[in-house]
Parts: structure tokens; sequence; C-alpha cells
């Protein structure tokens, strides 16, 4: 969320990569941008230079029309793969590493949100095709409702390796192995401000709430907490083995 939530990124990922030792990791930066809304060709270039292995986004990833060309041509950044038909882009891919191959698939939900095509079925018919090719598959599921959110993670169960959700820009305290085998968290919480409201300016949000006048929100001009989860999954069969949240 904002410059500073990007730049904490840049910053500390090479030391968690140090302590934790992960082999593939996944950042949301659809609020990369300065004013919190989409992200620049220029971020993402920076987020993989850091040592990000697949950018995923959401409903803000159209903010930026200068990040268009880069949705086609980039296999690796991603935006939700249920969004109409016809858009630049794509919300799936596969990653490999030495002895292993993992997929990262970006869908987003529709409840108190854009009404694009349904998650649920896009969903399991991708995460279906994708499992004949490996058994590791990540989903960042872009979403405002925890009704849905959960309801995903269920939908999901046994097929994906983690469903994990984005958006609410707050932590979820609800991250768990569900029956099947799927690590799950209703919301990951972002990587920005600290003493903010979602990334924004406190003031300009109360001032919002009194007046009920159309405010526009100002991303908040403080050191960041980078919020996320560490997934464990066993590689022959794609089932996790641990979630744990990160809050640094
Ligand atoms: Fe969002």
């Amino acid at each position: 969320m904002g410059l500073s939530g990007y730049r904490a990124i840049l910053s500390k990922l090479p030391e968690l990569k140090t302590t934790f030792l992960p082999h593939l990791v996944v950042v949301n930066a659809e609020n990369a941008a300065e004013d919190g809304l989409g992200l620049l060709p220029e971020q993402y270039h920076g987020l993989r230079e850091a040592g990000v292995d697949v950018v995923t986004t959401g409903n803000h990833v159209w903010e930026k029309r200068e990040i268009t060309d880069l949705l086609a041509a980039e296999d690796r950044l991603l935006r939700p793969d249920n969004y109409p038909a016809g858009l630049p882009g794509k919300g799936w891919c596969v990653v490999e590493g030495e002895g292993w191959k993992a997929a990262v698939v970006n869908l987003q939900g529709r409840s108190r949100m854009a009404s694009i095509d349904d998650p649920f079925s896009r969903g399991k018919e991708l995460l279906t095709r994708l499992s004949q090719e490996t058994p590791l598959l990540f989903v960042d599921f872009h979403a405002e409702a925890p009704e849905e959110k959960e309801a995903f993670g269920y939908w999901l169960d046994g097929v994906a390796s983690a469903v994990v959700g984005t958006h609410t820009h707050v932590a979820t305290a609800d991250e768990r192995i569900l029956p099947l085998g799927t690590a799950f968290q209703s919301d990951l919480g972002m990587c920005g401000p600290e003493g903010s409201v979602i990334g924004s300016d406190p003031e300009v949000s109360i001032r919002r709430a009194l007046t009920m006048l159309p405010l526009r929100s100002e991303v908040l001009d403080a050191p960041a907490c980078i919020h996320g989860a560490l997934v464990t999954v066993d590689a022959a069969s794609g089932r996790a083995l641990s979630i744990q949240r990160l809050r640094v």
C-alpha cells in the first residue's frame, strides 16, 4: 500500500528470505503506486528484482494505464482471472524451481465488489487444469466479504495448497489448515503505513465519516508494517503442512 509499503518490501525482503528460505514469494501490489491506486511498470520490475517471484493484483490494477502493456507481456504479473474476456493479462502462472513446479492463481470475489465472472466455477476449472501439471497450487483470492472468502477456501479445499485473501488491508487471525489439506487465511493484511486507516491518513477518514463528503483518501506517510503468511507444503501431495501469520 503506497510507497511506504512498496519500499518496505524492497528493503526487508532480502532479510526475510534469508530467515525463512522460501521457494516462492508472492506479493499483491495492486496498491503500490504513490496514491495507493494501481501499480507502475517500474514497481513491478522493482519487486521482481528484490526477489518477488510472482506479483498478484486486484480491482485497482486497471487504475494506471501504463501497466496495461505489461499485463499482456509479463507472465509473472497477474490480474484476477475472472475479469471479462478480452482484457489484457491473465490470472495464473507456473513457476519452476529446482525439482519443483508451482502454480499461482489470482481471482476476485463479487460480494460487495464489481459483478465480474463467477470466481468459484472459474477457480475450480483453472485449478483442475493446473493440477495436471503440478499439485502445488497457491491462490490469492482478492475479495471483501469474509463469508465469500471462507466459502471459497472450502470450495477449493483439497485442490489448492493454499487459499489466502487480500483486499481489506486488515489481517485476520483465522489462519488454519482446512479438513482436506488446504492452508487458509481470510485476509493477509497489507504491507503499508502503520498508524493508518487501511493505509490512509486517519484524519481524512474521520472527516469523511463526520461529514459524509466524498473526500479523497491520502496515503499516510509513515513507516510500514509487512503483513503476510508463510505456508509450507508437502511437495509430493501439494497438501499444506503449516500456515503461519507474519507481521514485521
Ligand atoms: Fe483491492
